[in-house]
C-alpha cells in the first residue's frame, strides 16, 4: 500500500501524523485489504489519501466484534461509560485543528468551518457522556391493589450506521455518541468520498480507552454488499442511516425483513419566509448562514426563499450584495468562504436546475455557472422570479444556489412552504408575535429557525417528519431511539 504521507497530506502540517489511518478499524484493530479506494481533494483532484477496500466479510466481522462486545459495554455503569466519552471528547477538542484539516482536504469545507464542524461533533460525545446518567425509569400505578407496575430502559444492542460525506465528522459522533451512551455497541459505514474523518475518530476512540468491539468503522466501495449486511445481520438490533430519501427508503425496505428498530435523517426542502414585519439585516444574515454553510451541501440548508412582496426588492438587493462578497476557493486557502463541491457530478446537477429554472421563466440575478476555482466550484447564484412549482423548488438543490419567490399573505406562504413532501427544517423571519405562533405551528416541518438560521446544536432535538424521516438526534430526547422500554409487572403482592 502506498504511503499516504506521501500523497500531499504531508501538506496539511498536521501536529499528530498518527490520525491519518489507512485501514477498516474493527474489534480494536487495523484490518487491511487487497484492493484500496482513493480519497481525492475535491478542491483540485488531487489524490490524497489509499485506504483499504473493505467488504461484506469486514463488515460481518464488525458486527460480531459489536455483538461479542455488547454484554461486557453495556452492563458498564453510566458513569464508567461517561467517563470513556469524556476522554474522547476531550481528544477531539486538542486534535481539533488536525481534524479540521483532514475534514478540509477530503471533504472541502473551508478550514474555520472544519473545525466547527470538530467542536460540533464533539460536543454530541459531551452531551451524551452527560445525558446517559439520567436515562430514568417509572414507577406506575398498577390497576389493582397486588399489581406494581415498573418501566425500565435498556440498550437496543448492536447498532449499525451509514453516514454521509457532508458532515464527514459530526454525523458520525451524532449517532454514535448517543448509542454509545446508553450500552450500545456501534458499526459505521461512512461515506468512502470522505473516511479519513471516521478513521481518525477511530483512532482517538481507541486512545480514550474505549474497548474493542464497541465503536468500528468498516470503509469500502461495496455499498450495497455492506449496507444489506448493516440492514439485515440478525445481530444488528437498530440501524440509523443519514441520507437521501430515496436511499432511506431502500434502507428502511431492507431493515423490515429484521423488524429492525430505524432512525433515519433524509433529505429536505428548506423554507426560508421573510415576512415584511422583519428585520432585514437579520433575515439577511440569517439567510447567508442557512443557504452557504458547506457550500449549499446540508440537509437544512435553505432551499427557497419566500419573500413578501412588500420587502421583496429591499431584501433582494441587500442579499445580493452579501452572497456577492463571497469568497470562493480552496478550504484551507486564507480567507475563503465558500468551499468547492464533493464532485462534479454534483456540479452538473446544481447547473442543470439552474438552466431548467431558467427555461421556466426565472430570472439569473447573480452567479449561474461553473467557477474558475476548479471543476468542483459553482458560483454562489441567486435567481428570482422563481415559482413553487419550478425544478430548483422542487428538488434538494443541495449546491450554492438560491431562489427567490414572492408572496402575497401568511396564508398563501404557509401553504406554499408545506407543498412538499420533506419537512425537516423551515426558517422564518418575522417581529409580530402572533405571526410568529401561528406560522411557527402551521409548518409541516421537525424544526423551525424563528428569527435564527443556525438551528443545529447538541441540546436540540435534530430531525424531520413527512420524507424527512423518523427519530431525533441530540438532545434529551437522541438517546430515545437507542434505547428499549421494558415493562415489569410485579404481582401477589397482597398475599
Ligand atoms: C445534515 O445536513 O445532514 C446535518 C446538518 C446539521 O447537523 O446541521
Amino acid at each position: 500500500m502506498q504511503n499516504n504521507q506521501d500523497l500531499g497530506l504531508q501538506d496539511l502540517a498536521l501536529q499528530d501524523k498518527q490520525l491519518i489511518k489507512n485501514f477498516s478499524y474493527i474489534n480494536g484493530s487495523w484490518h487491511s485489504s487487497e484492493s484500496q479506494i482513493v480519497v481525492t481533494n475535491p478542491a483540485n483532484g488531487n489524490e490524497v489519501a489509499h485506504i483499504s477496500n473493505a467488504g461484506v466479510v469486514e463488515t460481518e466481522l464488525a458486527v460480531k466484534a459489536a455483538k461479542d462486545a455488547l454484554k461486557m459495554w453495556s452492563a458498564k455503569s453510566a458513569n464508567e461509560r461517561a467517563s470513556l466519552l469524556r476522554n474522547w471528547f476531550n481528544l477531539m477538542m486538542q486534535h481539533q485543528d488536525d481534524l479540521g484539516r483532514i475534514l478540509t482536504v477530503e471533504q472541502g469545507k473551508p478550514l474555520a468551518e472544519a473545525k466547527g464542524e470538530i467542536a460540533y461533533g464533539a460536543a454530541f460525545i459531551e452531551w451524551f457522556a452527560e445525558e446517559g446518567k439520567r436515562v430514568y425509569g417509572d414507577v406506575i400505578p398498577g390497576p389493582s391493589g397486588d399489581k406494581r407496575i415498573i418501566v425500565i430502559k435498556q440498550p437496543v444492542g448492536v447498532v449499525a450506521s451509514i453516514t454521509p460525506w457532508n458532515f464527514p465528522n459530526a454525523m458520525i459522533a451524532r449517532k454514535a455518541a448517543a448509542a454509545l451512551a446508553a450500552g450500545c455497541t456501534f458499526v459505521v459505514r461512512p461515506a468512502t468520498q470522505t473516511p479519513l474523518s471516521a478513521l481518525a475518530m477511530a483512532e482517538l476512540a481507541e486512545r480514550a480507552g474505549i474497548p474493542a468491539g464497541v465503536f468500528n468503522v468498516v470503509v469500502g466501495d461495496d455499498s450495497r454488499g455492506m449496507g444489506k449486511v448493516l440492514t439485515q445481520h440478525p445481530d444488528v438490533a437498530k440501524f440509523t442511516f443519514t441520507g437521501s430519501t430515496p436511499v432511506g427508503k431502500t434502507l428502511i425496505s431492507q431493515c423490515a425483513s429484521t423488524v429492525k428498530k430505524v432512525s433515519m435523517e433524509l433529505g429536505g426542502n428548506a423554507p426560508f419566509v421573510v415576512f415584511d414585519d422583519a428585520d432585514i439585516d437579520a433575515a439577511v444574515q440569517g439567510a447567508m448562514v442557512s443557504k452557504y454553510r458547506n457550500a449549499g451541501q446540508t440537509c437544512v440548508c435553505t432551499n427557497r426563499i419566500f419573500v413578501q412582496k412588500g420587502v421583496l426588492e429591499q431584501f433582494t438587493e441587500k442579499f445580493t450584495a452579501a452572497v456577492a462578497a463571497l469568497s470562493i476557493g480552496d478550504g484551507l486557502a486564507d480567507g475563503v468562504s465558500i468551499g468547492p463541491m464533493i464532485s462534479s457530478d454534483a456540479v452538473n446537477d446544481v447547473d442543470k436546475l439552474v438552466a431548467d429554472s431558467l427555461a421556466a421563466g426565472a430570472t439569473l440575478v447573480l452567479g449561474g455557472k461553473r467557477d474558475s476555482a476548479g471543476d468542483n466550484f459553482y458560483q454562489p447564484t441567486i435567481l428570482t422570479g422563481v415559482t413553487n412549482d419550478m425544478p430548483i423548488a422542487c428538488n434538494e438543490i443541495f449546491g450554492p444556489v438560491s431562489p427567490i419567490i414572492a408572496f402575497d399573505n401568511e396564508a398563501e406562504v404557509i401553504a406554499l412552504a408545506n407543498d412538499t413532501e420533506y419537512g425537516l427544517a423551515a426558517y422564518f423571519y418575522s417581529r409580530d408575535i402572533g405571526r410568529i405562533w401561528r406560522v411557527a405551528e402551521g409548518l409541516e416541518y421537525g424544526m423551525v429557525g424563528i428569527n435564527e438560521g443556525i438551528i443545529s446544536n447538541a441540546a436540540a432535538p435534530f430531525g424531520g417528519v413527512k420524507q424527512s424521516g423518523n427519530g431525533r438526534e441530540g438532545s434529551k430526547y437522541g438517546l430515545d431511539d437507542y434505547l428499549e422500554i421494558k415493562y415489569l409487572c410485579m404481582g401477589g403482592l397482597d398475599k
